[in-house]
């Protein structure tokens, strides 16, 4: 099946590589685009606020599904001499690039009298793209601009929708601004944590794509009205003084922000938002903002900060206190986010108001403290629930794993992800790891771009100390390692992480391997360097990824692989690299028996055994000839290391243990989740979690397992498959993955049963070509045969070829097909 005829194919051993879009580094910089700005109920185009507005008469971009033009040449603005007017449900269908991003659509209203109807007094609802964003709205007797910032996803295209109220006057419109967004104002799978006005609700929530959002204060907090020219993405922003509610000793102050990828970016926020704050010029009381909000309503509060008033190096332990309300309260260090002053990044909440009528925020000293409390932008928007969410109630027992999930995105190493303990999802955990207690002070928030590193990951990054007890006789020279990559020649590139870069790169001897090479201040650090190095010197195995060499001097971190020609497994799924042919049923159920080796001997294999944490289809490579290696051991774990120090989570989005998650409890068996999560992504050619889906979609595993239970797997295939899959070969997997994605570890598999069942879904499939038996009198349950083998225990089995021999045997065992034919030869069809 190997052929050599993808010569092209030369993305490899991307560790943990996951090029997010917040990767600012590699970003372009924003540009506003020229869609759309819609000049309605008018033939011509008219120039305001720097924007050409369009007319809506005979659109070309767009289309518009009816209403009336109307004149208001009374106006003294020229965008709203002209209006539409709607007396049934219309709406504009825009274009949308599908590049899952987000869009800003702003709507004009300047009301008037039409036919003589007073347009003040009508009421109507308006949604986007299923997001219902006003209801019952009035727009009153002096123009109004209504903003909402939503989630595109993949979507071509979106409608903006008017319905009048049923009795009311007609609905209106008198201009629609409607421009994507940078990728990244939202941090796509990065949790926020949860506050009322009790305090710490101890739950985090995932907001980027599951919410729109109608903005209701954008504060410029110690400055002056922004108005849109000044922003970017042409938000307006007031000055702060009408909501200080407790004026203590504050002053405005000014500075310059320096814009660096470890922070926010100028589209976050304006420059004009950062470059003033109000400071606190009392240590011994609190200064607070009150903001009128409605009861019962979700929202996203967005703190920014700039610390220009700090001198010299940030002490990274200064710190001050930001409260939401009186309860929840947030020590910002601005030197341990941001690591120099004049840096600027935000912080995020998403606040419940529950009972209460306003949102509170307040900053204050912490006494023995130096540190400057200041302040320089709010923001607060309203969460907004998509349509379908809300037709859904949203509140299945089990999607709530994609929205109570987990901490902050670790830049460099992309997905994988850091979490100090911060909440307690409320189920069953074994005596002896119990939960862990939600401790506000511990969730994680969000900062500025997701380049910010974790505080558990970067402190040991600027020691260069020898490594202990490394195997000496892999350590490289740096010189070899210049010449081997002809001093890092960009042509040599094959990969680019969050980490640094892979290079392929010849040895002396003329030996093709892989070197990547860490890159200061981002993502792995040196406790990674030094677990790679270390698990990978001491096993060696035909499918765990072989590390021929590493080299720490100059503090570098680089480490030498070998070289896996067809790259992750995920790029022949569904990634970036199309080109790719697809796979067969066989060979992905090759490919995964392969993996399972690999991870079977690591669970087994060593004194102890070795937990590998981060198992995903980006750490699973393709040799030349699609043999299967399981790569990346920077966080993985000696089993019988003692748990007590470890005191965060550690893995990938969407393919995380929900047992670890929720009791700390990691064993072998969250290895075996998270190879059940690639299993599906084998099976449906889609990521473990795509948060531009709708939330019901946005997990794999719940998603998968959902239609897999309903028994309609079908929908969810890779359609590649569809109809190519034995109807046994098929069962035997789905019910394995299953088995794998239970929500404890004793109830899940171990490998070498993972093992078992794959080779012998692979061993039904082959026989597909053979004549099936046919048996009508029997309707035995499936499990009955499976049942009946024994198994050796797995603790005997401890290398490559007897694992072979056992599961060949096994697969001999006679005539299941008999048994699985009849019952699932009409699905098949
Ligand atoms: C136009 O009139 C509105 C009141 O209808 C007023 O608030 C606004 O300031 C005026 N704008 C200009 C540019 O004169
Ligand atoms: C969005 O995707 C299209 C192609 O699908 C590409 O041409 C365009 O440049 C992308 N836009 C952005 C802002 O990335
Ligand atoms: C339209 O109605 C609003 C309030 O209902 C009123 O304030 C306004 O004066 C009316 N405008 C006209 C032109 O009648
Ligand atoms: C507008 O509504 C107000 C109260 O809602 C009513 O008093 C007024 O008569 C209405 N005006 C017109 C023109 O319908
Ligand atoms: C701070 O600046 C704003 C805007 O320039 C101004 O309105 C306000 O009076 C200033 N406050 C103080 C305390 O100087
Ligand atoms: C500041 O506010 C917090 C929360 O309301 C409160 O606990 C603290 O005592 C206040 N500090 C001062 C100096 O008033
Ligand atoms: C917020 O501040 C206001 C004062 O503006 C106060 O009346 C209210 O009780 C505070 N709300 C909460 C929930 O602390
Ligand atoms: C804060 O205190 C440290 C030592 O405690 C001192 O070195 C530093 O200069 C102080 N910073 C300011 C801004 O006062």
């Amino acid at each position: 099946m190997a052929t050599s005829t993808f010569s092209f194919s030369l993305i490899i051993l991307l560790f943990s590589l996951f090029i997010t879009s917040s990767h600012s580094q590699s970003q372009p910089q924003y540009v506003l685009p020229q869609r759309y700005f819609i000049n309605c109920g008018s033939q011509s185009s008219i120039e305001y606020t720097g924007r050409t507005f369009i007319g809506d008469e005979n659109p070309t971009q767009f289309s518009v599904s009816g209403g009336q033009v109307a004149n208001n040449l009374a106006s003294n603005t020229s965008i709203y001499q002209t209006a539409r007017v709607f007396d049934k449900k219309t709406w504009y269908e825009l274009q949308a690039d599908g590049n899952n991003t987000f869009v800003m659509v702003r709507l004009h209203f300047s009301p008037f009298t039409f036919n003589g109807i007073n347009l003040s007094n009508s009421t109507f609802d308006v949604s986007i793209s299923r997001f219902a964003l006003l209801s019952g709205f009035n727009v009153g007797d002096v123009p109004v601009v209504k903003d909402f910032i939503i989630p595109i996803g993949s979507e071509t295209s979106f409608r903006v929708e008017f319905t009048p109220g049923s009795g009311s006057s007609p609905a209106f419109v008198n201009a629609i601004e409607a421009f994507t967004t940078p990728s990244d104002l939202f941090r796509q799978g990065v949790s926020v944590p949860s506050v009322s006005p009790d305090g710490d609700t101890g739950n985090t929530i995932i907001v980027s794509s599951s919410y729109g959002f109608v903005p209701r204060y954008r504060i410029n907090v110690g400055g002056d009205a922004i108005v849109v020219e000044r922003d970017t993405l042409r938000r307006t922003w007031v000055p702060d003084e009408a909501y200080i509610f407790a004026s203590q000793a504050a002053t405005n102050r000014s500075g310059t922000p320096v814009f660096t990828s470890a922070g926010s970016s100028s589209t976050d926020a304006p420059t004009d938002v950062y470059r003033t704050a109000q400071e606190l010029t009392s240590r011994s009381v609190n200064l607070t903002w009150s903001f009128k909000v409605n009861s019962n309503q979700m929202y996203l509060l967005r703190a920014h900060f700039c610390d220009f008033l700090s001198q010299g190096l940030v002490d990274p332990n200064a710190g001050f206190n930001f409260f939401v309300y009186t309860h929840h309260k947030k020590v910002i260090q601005p030197g341990n986010i941001v690591k120099q002053p004049q840096v600027p990044f935000y912080v995020d909440f998403v606040v419940n108001s529950v009972a209460s009528e306003s949102l509170n925020v307040s900053i204050g000293a912490i006494s023995g403290n130096n540190q400057s409390v200041f302040l320089n932008g709010l923001e607060i928007m309203e969460l907004v629930e998509n349509l379908d969410m809300a037709d859904n109630g949203g509140s299945g027992k089990k999607s709530n794993k994609v929205y109570i999930v987990v901490g902050c995105v670790v830049g460099g190493v992309g997905l994988v992800l850091v979490l100090l303990l911060g909440f307690y999802i409320g189920s069953k955990c074994g005596k002896t790891k119990p939960a862990v207690v939600a401790k506000p002070d511990n969730v994680v928030p969000s900062y500025g771009r997701s380049s910010y590193t974790s505080i558990n990951m970067d402190f040991t990054m600027n020691h260069a100390s020898p490594l202990p007890n490394l195997n000496l006789s892999l350590r490289f020279p740096f010189a070899d390692i210049l010449h081997a990559t002809n001093s890092f020649d960009e042509k040599l590139v094959i990969g680019k992480g969050g980490f640094g870069k892979v290079y392929k790169g010849t040895l002396p001897d003329g030996m093709v391997v892989a070197v990547k090479r860490g890159e200061k201040g981002h993502g792995q650090g040196r406790p990674e360097f030094v677990t790679e190095i270390m698990v990978l010197s001491k096993i060696r195995h035909r499918h765990l990824v072989t590390l021929i060499g590493y080299c720490d001097e100059r503090s570098e971190m680089i480490l030498v692989y070998e070289f896996m020609e067809k790259g992750t497994l995920q790029d022949h799924l569904y990634g970036e690299n199309k080109n790719y042919p697809k796979l067969s049923w066989n060979q992905r159920l090759e490919i995964c028996i392969s993996a399972t080796r690999g991870l079977h001997y690591l669970h087994t294999g060593s004194d102890g055994g070795i937990i590998h944490r981060d198992v995903k289809s980006t750490n699973i490579l393709l040799n030349e000839n699609y043999v299967a290696k399981v790569a990346d051991f920077g966080i993985s774990r000696l089993d019988n290391v003692d748990e007590s120090e470890i005191s965060y989570i550690k893995g990938s989005f969407g393919y995380l243990d929900p047992e670890y998650i929720r009791c700390m409890k990691l064993t072998q068996k969250s290895d075996v989740y998270s190879f059940g999560v690639v299993l599906l992504e084998v099976l449906c050619a889609r990521p473990a979690l795509d948060n531009m889906l709708p939330q019901r979609e946005a997990n794999l595993a719940d998603w998968a397992i959902r239609h897999i239970q309903n028994e309609k797997v079908e929908a969810i295939m890779d359609s590649y498959l569809v109809g190519t899959i034995n109807p046994n070969s098929l069962r035997k997997f789905l019910n394995m993955v299953e088995r794998c994605l239970k929500d404890t570890g004793d109830e899940r598999p171990s490998m070498i049963d993972v093992l078992w069942d794959l080779e012998y879904a692979l061993k039904l499939q082959q026989m597909e070509k053979e004549p099936l038996y046919e048996d009508s009198t029997m309707n035995t349950s499936l499990e009955l045969p499976m049942s009946m083998i024994h198994r050796l225990p797995s603790n005997s089995i401890n290398n490559d070829s007897s694992v072979n021999d056992y599961s060949v045997a096994a697969a001999s065992y006679p005539s299941e097909s008999q048994v699985f034919s009849q019952l699932n030869i009409d699905e098949a069809r």
